[in-house]
């Protein structure tokens, strides 16, 4: 059992390595967007529609343009020319609600922007924003959550390209489940919810002539500036973005929305910066939600416990003009070796805001979906749900026909089970009890997706001993900002202390989304040959200064460690700091640039990389007073190798407390009447919070996965929340023999 919590090293990867932006952040130093502050700043509060769906008749701004300090009031008639945005070649110009605001005076969700208050105080603003009086003409909203599918082409556009909506296919699908000697037929469904990260999204826009910079909440700032460009008719070398802290997204910042062009366009307007934050109320609103699901998944099966047919029918909810995908079928092809498979899904559209990605998009209510039919299988055919995943686990990627880069599923259910104790579980429900509480018991497996994105970085070694590293990918509190400066370490033997790590502005070598969980594992080659580069021109330097102790040496003769430059053949002890050798040369610094190709989306891979993991979960049951408790989970991550297992366990612990507000609370309801989110505060919106957050326990096996680079890392900061509620929800039928297939479990559900 190669499992281990931290491997022991004095290198910097695989080190237990604290957070080196920590002080800052804990300090209160850390400057999120909305801390950045200008002369002159003004203060801009969006106009929200109060309906869903219909059209804007009349606007009266004049009472509020009147009122003290307010400097505008934009709507469609005055807000100038702001350009819709297309996606450009590989992961350029994204963005999952394209249509510009203001752009025609049509209603399609409610709270959309319909005008924009701006003044010299945020609170002249708010109650100018609050004055204005609209007139519409409505219409009913479709907010109905029974999902059918549009009657759509076979192949539809969405954010990401074409998809064909039959997804995946191979054998008979329908004749194998047909003739199946043990069936299984259930719908699973799971609600809208929404990003709740604890940092609002904002935007500060200042023009100076014809460049636009924007301070924004991102977990892109590459793309942001391609959208924002297009916008408004750039070349985005004019266009600036800054992001120097996240106070997190969970997706909802991975692309643009459209307070951003609306900061933008009032600052051109008004030629000031314009700050504009969102309240937590509009957070559900214009921001993105992960998407209303239902999938209907039929399994069919051999009386001792092979797959023979595995079909996935899902239908999602989307907004009335976009097209993100939730990709809830992205596992299924593989997550099980089973000859006969189809998957296919279907949109509806409903007059609500755009969807996008929530963390773990797609494979998240993929997974919920097709885990809870495993465990329900196995519990028809009387196997443990174990057993039956081992007895199904794939020898190859059967959708790609290639092998796995890196795949020790059945290791994690084995060490998931003994650190569990799962072999003490009695099958039956409501056989398990301690301490006058009634335990339910579940497990599930789970996985996601392992690629890189493009990534270019650069490393500096300068004169007073320190290194630079700059890469314009995004810290969203993930621990990039450490991951880098472990990168540079771990090439050049500088400590921490002594490397400084800089991001979240694209002036700096095009870097990664924050996002995919792939911001780790893209910056590695990149940061990487940035090193080598900059040690390759310090030995070049050194073997051409006059006077240098290495003057005429061949620089293959030399070697870099522990910040010392030596001949290979005298051994490190002879030395020399790299700052001597910059200062004889008169040099403040040398710079490496790396970059390194992407890997995701490629359509021919040699391997199918993904990580891989499983849950196992304990609830209690109180029947008396119907209290239900996550009270332990077990949880096995195969990532490949964890650069920073404190951070990494980190990620995994908050994805699985997310995981428990997904089983357990979360869901974003729409009111019939006005097609409002009508829980669109933190106190009708549940989310987990540390009370509810039972002991966790993360294990990660170490099996480096060099297809991804050099480390052997692969990303963590989603796979966590796969898997996790069908996990959950099989713990509540084990304790409690109600079996729920719409999230979140009520409370209700189990009287
Ligand atoms: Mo993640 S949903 O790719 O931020």
């Amino acid at each position: 059992m190669s499992a281990t919590q931290e491997i022991p090293t004095t290198l910097p990867i695989g080190r237990n390595t604290p957070r080196v932006d920590g002080p800052l952040k804990v300090s209160g130093k850390a400057q999120y967007t909305s801390d950045f502050h200008f002369p002159e700043l003004l203060y801009a509060v969006p106009i929200e529609a109060t309906i869903a769906n219909g059209r804007v008749i009349k606007l009266d701004t004049a009472a509020a343009a009147k009122m003290p300090g307010v400097r505008a009031i934009f709507h469609r008639e005055n807000i100038g020319k702001i350009f819709r945005s297309v996606a450009g070649q590989g992961l350029e110009g994204i963005c999952d609600e394209r249509r510009p605001p203001f752009e025609d005076d049509v209603v399609r969700y409610y709270g959309q922007y319909i005008a924009l208050a701006v003044a010299d105080t945020f609170e002249a603003a708010k109650a100018a924003a609050d004055a204005v009086r609209v007139t519409y003409s409505k219409d009913k909203p479709n907010v109905e959550t029974d999902l059918k599918a549009d009657d759509d082409p076979d192949v539809v556009a969405t954010t990401f390209g074409m998809r064909h909506r039959l997804d995946s296919q191979r054998g008979d699908a329908e004749a194998a489940f047909a003739a199946a000697p043990v069936k299984l037929d259930q719908t699973y469904v799971t609600p809208a919810e929404t990003h709740n990260p604890l940092e609002l999204h904002a935007t500060t826009a200042i023009w100076e002539g014809s460049n636009l910079t924007l301070y924004e909440s991102s977990q892109g700032v590459v793309n942001l500036r391609s959208v924002l460009a297009q916008m408004f008719g750039l070349p985005k070398e004019n266009v600036r973005v800054i992001t120097k802290f996240v106070g997190s997204g969970f997706g909802s910042k991975l692309w643009p929305w459209t307070q951003c062009p609306l900061a933008a366009a009032a600052a051109k307007q008004l030629g000031k910066p314009v700050k504009l934050v969102l309240s937590r109320k509009m957070m559900f609103q214009t921001v993105g939600h992960r998407a209303r699901t239902q999938q209907r998944v039929r399994l069919g099966a051999t009386p001792d416990g092979k797959l023979i047919s595995l079909q996935h029918d899902y239908v999602y909810h989307r907004s009335m003009l976009d097209a993100h995908h939730e990709d809830c079928g992205e596992a299924t092809p593989f997550q099980y070796s089973v000859p006969n498979l189809r998957v296919t899904f279907g949109r509806a559209r409903r007059n609500v805001g755009a969807t996008t990605d929530m963390r773990g998009p797609g494979r998240v209510p993929g997974l919920y979906a097709t885990e809870s039919a495993m465990n329900e299988l196995a519990d028809q055919l009387k196997i443990d749900p174990v057993k039956l995943r081992i007895l199904n686990e794939p020898n190859i990627d059967e959708s790609l026909g290639v092998p796995f880069s890196s795949r020790h599923l059945l290791e994690c259910f084995e060490l998931g089970a003994e650190k569990f104790g799962w072999s003490k579980r009695t099958p039956e429900v409501r056989s398990m009890k301690r301490d006058g509480l009634i335990l339910g018991w579940g497990m599930a497996g789970c996985s996601w997706i392992a690629a890189r994105f493009p990534a270019e970085a650069s490393v500096q070694l300068r004169d007073d001993g320190t290194a630079r590293v700059a890469c314009a990918t995004q810290d969203i509190g993930t621990g990039t900002y450490t991951i880098l400066a472990q990168l540079t370490s771990q090439k050049t033997g500088i400590p921490l202390d002594k490397i400084e790590a800089v991001l979240g502005d694209t002036s700096l070598p095009a870097g990664p989304l924050s996002g995919g969980s792939m911001a780790t594992g893209s910056v590695v080659p990149a940061v990487f040959a940035a090193a080598d580069n900059a040690i390759a021109s310090l030995m070049m330097i050194a073997t051409t200064t006059p006077g240098s102790p290495f003057e005429k040496r061949k620089p293959d003769d030399l070697a870099f460690e522990g910040g010392r430059l030596f001949v290979k053949a005298d051994g490190p002890g002879k030395g020399v700091p790299f700052a001597d050798l910059l200062s004889r040369a008169n040099l403040r610094l040398v710079t490496g640039s790396g970059k390194s190709e992407g890997t995701f989306g490629n359509p021919k891979p040699k391997f199918s990389t993904h990580s891989f993991g499983c849950h196992f979960v304990e609830v209690t049951w109180q029947p008396e007073i119907a209290r239900l408790r996550v009270s332990r989970v077990v949880t096995v991550m195969d990532a490949g190798r964890i650069i920073n297992p404190l951070a990494g366990r980190n990620q995994i612990e908050g994805a699985v407390v997310m995981g428990i507000g997904m089983a357990l609370f979360e869901h974003t309801s729409y009111d019939p009447q006005n097609g409002a989110p009508i829980n669109s505060n933190l106190a009708d919106y549940v989310v987990t919070v540390n009370a509810d957050a039972p002991p966790i326990e993360v294990h990660f096996l170490d099996y480096p996965d060099k297809e991804i680079n050099e480390v052997g890392a692969r990303g963590i900061g989603e796979i966590g929340q796969t898997g996790i509620a069908a996990a959950i929800t099989a713990a509540v039928h084990h304790a409690t023999g109600v079996r729920v297939r719409e999230l979140p479990v009520k409370i209700e559900n189990l009287l």
